[in-house]
């Protein structure tokens, strides 16, 4: 199992050009993502409300394949209203501020808190393994990284049997803790084990299973954000591990 999926032979100053280029991409998509999703939200919501009116007044006007059609663009100007809303949730994410420290165990039971009523529905556990460390950084961000890698275990279990989640920390190199999120379900193949970060990238029709390919990208970019590295581990059917290292608490806090 790799420690981190990170390492590469290039020269430090290539990589270090690298670095900057890929800063200036994210910075970029992070701006279009807010833009996009901000100016396209107004026209949006002008055209699900006339589809709605014309649902309400007129739909007695209509052929039944009419309605059909209008009810095919109101699903539309839905789905578009919810990724819209997910691309402004991933421009945020880039504003994550790791000012404070906190207990991570914190973070874990906010995430925890939050999918109360899948975790029930799902008979799922959630095991934490031994001690859990005070980090540096924006707790309700990593509680967002924590309810988006939880969902996914949620989502993605196997129909035989119940999620089992396991939380661990230990440390890693000189100074960070190495947080390890791993859960029994259907996993996937590792050729995927990039795509799956990327922005709407999914690897299963909606119609499988429900979302919009944006908690793994969130998750990295709020990470990334830590100064930490995220990465994941995966076989077919013998669940998935979601790796991502924090920084520990600082003296001064
Ligand atoms: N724990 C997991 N087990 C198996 N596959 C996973 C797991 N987590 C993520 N994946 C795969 O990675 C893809 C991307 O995950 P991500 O959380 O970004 O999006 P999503 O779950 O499809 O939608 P969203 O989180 O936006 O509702 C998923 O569509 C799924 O194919
Ligand atoms: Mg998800």
């Amino acid at each position: 199992m790799p420690e981190t999926d990170h390492e590469c032979s290039l020269p430090e100053d290539t990589k270090c050009a690298y670095r900057t280029r890929v800063e200036q991409l994210e910075e970029d998509l992070e701006q279009f993502a807010y833009l996009a999703s901000h100016d396209l939200r107004e026209p949006l919501t002008g055209l699900a409300g006339f589809a709605t009116l014309l649902q309400s007044r007129c739909a007695d006007q209509l052929t039944d394949d009419c309605r059909h059609f209008l009810n095919q663009i109101i699903e539309g100007t839905k789905r578009m209203e919810e990724k819209l809303e997910d691309l402004l949730a991933f421009s945020r994410a880039g504003r994550a501020k790791p000012t404070g420290s906190f207990p991570l165990g914190q973070a874990i039971e906010e995430a925890r808190r939050a999918l109360v009523r899948s975790i029930a529905e799902t008979k799922a556990t959630i095991d934490i393994k031994g001690e859990l460390p005070v980090v540096e950084g924006d707790r309700s961000m990593i509680a967002q990284v924590f309810q988006n890698l939880f969902s996914n275990s949620l989502k993605y279990r196997r129909k035989d049997k119940p999620p089992l989640i396991q939380v661990e920390a230990e440390p890693h190199d000189d100074d960070s803790w190495r947080v390890a999120v791993r859960d029994n379900g259907i996993g996937f193949d590792m050729r995927y084990k990039e795509r799956v970060f990327g922005v709407f990238q999914r690897l299963y029709t909606i119609e499988e299973y429900p979302g919009t390919g944006i908690g793994l990208a969130i998750a990295r970019k709020v990470i990334d954000r830590h100064g930490g590295n995220i990465w994941t581990w995966s076989e077919p059917d013998q669940g998935a591990t979601f790796y991502f290292t924090l920084p520990p608490a600082t003296a001064r806090s």
